[in-house]
């Protein structure tokens, strides 16, 4: 007997009406009309998107949920964020980042994200972020892919104490080795922090994430480090730039030749639109920049783009409650990407190309996969980001780990009475 049967299933990659068949965790089948004569638990999608989880491949848990501690973000700059969250974490302790890591992590699992890669602050010695976060990774491991970043937010260089704090987090277990290039004290320092920091990673065998270029400098050139020591070193495949948001104020025939490089050394790119928007362009006059990165040349390029959700309720950004479909909306405007085949690129970057970035094995819908997938009350992922829709069932390793009521409302019209769902007609 089956564990799950999932029938009528549209899934994004356009196949319609397909039931998905699971057994000890795993997807066993694909296909239409499954003839399966019991499951121990039969979910009629009737029609719905059922996509693989979604994928935040960039988000800060230990500074989430403190806005307004110790205070707001009035300049709205990321180096006002930087000087709030070195005050408020000055007495952080790790029954806090717990409790709010932990909440988000639930809201999480209730949009249907179950693999977040999040940066863990490791300026202070002491490490009581990250051992927290370690414990959590632990604690929601049968629900949720929770990968860490060693991140310096004070600079490798710039704070001393960073590379002795940095090596311990990797010594406990965090997974990727972090940086920030852009905020050294000069451009060689950023140039002589990613070497320093691909140099680590080769060691140890582990990933690299760096906050690369988050800057509306065109000069701002350190993913081009980035690429060239990941391919000296044979990182390929390993190695994610985050945010890269100078190359939105780059010239034309400089982005020509980077695109190669990045391409080159398979390096992942990570826009965050909802951060980069509301970050970038705050010292320009009219217009103002996007500050998003190019995501539809580099993904016309073929080099792998997801896009995270970077900050919710932080020193950074007041808003959000982890919904990536929010954040697929806000790229594909940034990006131009309203094609439909655009669109549906914006899907795959917060699902299938998140899953990459982070080198997440077994995902997708396809037999011998995971059996975690989200039911959506939708059709398909256009109207998906469209309507950005309740999360009908999540389900994790073949069982059923959050519900959501399908959404609708009454309208009393006189007489009559007409239920609405935002569903277009025919
Ligand atoms: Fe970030």
């Amino acid at each position: 007997m089956l564990d799950l049967l999932v029938r009528h299933a549209n899934l994004p990659d356009g196949r319609r009406e397909m039931d998905i068949a699971c057994q000890d965790g795993r997807i066993v089948e694909v296909a239409a009309g499954i003839d399966a004569p019991r499951a121990a638990l039969e979910i009629d999608a009737g029609g719905c998107l059922v996509t693989p989880p979604f994928v935040d491949s960039h988000f800060h848990l230990d500074s989430t949920l403190s806005y307004g501690r110790p205070r707001v973000n009035q300049s709205g700059t990321l180096l006002e964020g930087i000087a709030i969250w070195g005050e408020f974490a000055e007495n952080i302790s790790a029954d806090d980042v717990k409790t709010r890591a932990r909440t988000l992590c639930h809201w999480a699992i209730a949009r249907g994200n179950l693999a977040i890669r999040s940066h863990v602050d490791v300026s202070n010695p002491q490490l009581i972020a990250a051992g927290a976060l370690l414990e959590l990774r632990e604690e929601l491991k049968p629900y949720l892919d929770l990968q860490l970043v060693a991140f310096p937010q004070e600079g490798y260089l710039r704070n001393p104490e960073a590379p002795a704090a940095l090596a311990a987090a990797l010594d406990l277990g965090v997974d990727v080795v972090g940086g920030i290039p852009h905020f050294e004290r000069t451009m060689a320092q950023g140039s002589r922090s990613v070497t320093m920091l691909c140099e680590l990673a080769a060691e140890r065998g582990l990933p690299v994430d760096l906050h690369c270029d988050e800057s509306d400098d065109p000069a701002s050139r350190h993913i081009e480090t980035l690429a060239r020591e990941t391919i000296r070193l044979g990182l390929q495949g390993r190695v994610t730039g985050s945010h890269l948001t100078s190359m939105h104020a780059m010239d034309n025939d400089y982005v020509s030749k980077l695109l190669r490089l990045i391409l080159e050394a398979r390096v992942h790119a990570v826009a965050n639109p909802l951060i980069n928007v509301t970050l970038q362009g705050r010292h320009d006059d009219y217009p103002k920049r996007r500050g998003m990165t190019r995501v539809k040349e580099m993904l016309d390029c073929g080099i792998n783009v997801s896009f995270g959700h970077d900050c919710i309720m932080d020193p950074w950004y007041a808003l959000g409650s982890h919904d990536m479909l929010e954040v697929a909306h806000m790229g594909l405007h940034l990006a131009h990407m309203t094609g439909v085949h655009e669109m549906r690129a914006c899907f795959d970057a917060v699902t299938a190309n998140g899953a990459r970035t982070l080198g997440l094995e077994s995902y997708g819908l396809e037999p011998g996969c995971h059996a975690d997938m989200v039911v959506l009350q939708a059709s398909d992922t256009i109207e998906a980001l469209r309507t950005r829709p309740a999360r009908l069932h999540v389900i994790r390793r073949g069982r059923v780990i959050a519900s959501t009521p399908r959404s609708t409302t009454t309208l009393s019209l006189g007489e009559r009475q007409i239920q609405v769902d935002f569903t277009a007609p025919g």
